[in-house]
């Protein structure tokens, strides 16, 4: 039985694993300077994550912001968050289980974020349009989304080829989306090279980009 997109059942399997991999770190720590370097958040800033799993990028971004909302839709992943957090004091992390796809359950569509940013998340997320705009919607005028992603992939990247992603996105692809969501000044850059030996043996680079773009104040 293989999971279903929006599923958390292989990440709250892998939850207690997951800040072990090394690639992953570095991958997180390269996204969360590509943000702070796009975005320069700041103490008056309202932020949200999606797909924060264990709080690796968020961690790096919490004491230069004002607030952050980090969400995900796994359980375990959030509970290693949590115990980061609940270690090392910080006190401006708010963690939610929500899934953003489900508006009559998450609650946010009453609230605004200045930033909202996410790492390796949206080729999990079936309706990629549909999310953006949802996205959008809660943006407050003048904010920003950056948004970090593998490009288009040979579809090997994932070790199960069963499970439901996104093999990549192609940049074009994305900004028009991004436009269409009512989102402006469409930057893109590749934040990491992800190395690593796919499912079929191969050694192979797989780049990640970071994608911003603001909603203009009206
Ligand atoms: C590849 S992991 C990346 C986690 C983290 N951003 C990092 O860089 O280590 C993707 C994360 O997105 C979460 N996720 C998947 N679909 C989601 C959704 N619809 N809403 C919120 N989180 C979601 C998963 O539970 C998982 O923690």
């Amino acid at each position: 039985m293989h999971d279903s997109w929006n599923s958390p059942d292989k990440f709250n399997r892998e939850a207690l694993q997951w800040d072990e991999n090394p690639r992953r770190s570095a991958l997180a720590l390269a996204v969360s300077k590509a943000i702070i370097a796009s975005a320069s958040p700041n103490k008056t800033m309202r932020a949200l994550e999606f797909g924060c799993g264990t709080g690796l990028v968020t961690m790096e971004i919490a004491s230069l912001a004002g607030s952050i909302v980090a969400i995900d839709t796994s359980r375990e992943m959030l509970a290693v968050f949590y115990e980061k957090i609940r270690t090392s004091g910080i006190t401006n992390i708010e963690t939610r289980e929500i899934d953003l796809l489900s508006p009559l359950q998450n609650g946010l569509q009453q609230e605004s974020f200045d930033l909202i940013y996410s790492s390796m998340t949206l080729h999990h997320i079936s309706d990629t349009a549909g999310f953006l705009n949802r996205i959008s919607n809660i943006l407050a005028p003048g904010g920003m989304i950056a948004i970090a992603d593998l490009d288009k992939e040979d579809g090997l990247f994932h070790d199960d080829p069963l499970e439901k992603v996104h093999h990549g996105f192609e940049r074009e692809e994305l900004a028009a989306m991004l436009e269409a969501a009512g989102l402006q000044k469409t930057m893109f850059q590749t934040a990491y090279q992800f190395e690593k030996e796919n499912r079929e043996g191969k050694r192979v680079v797989y780049p990640v980009f970071l994608v911003t773009a603001i909603k203009e104040k009206s």
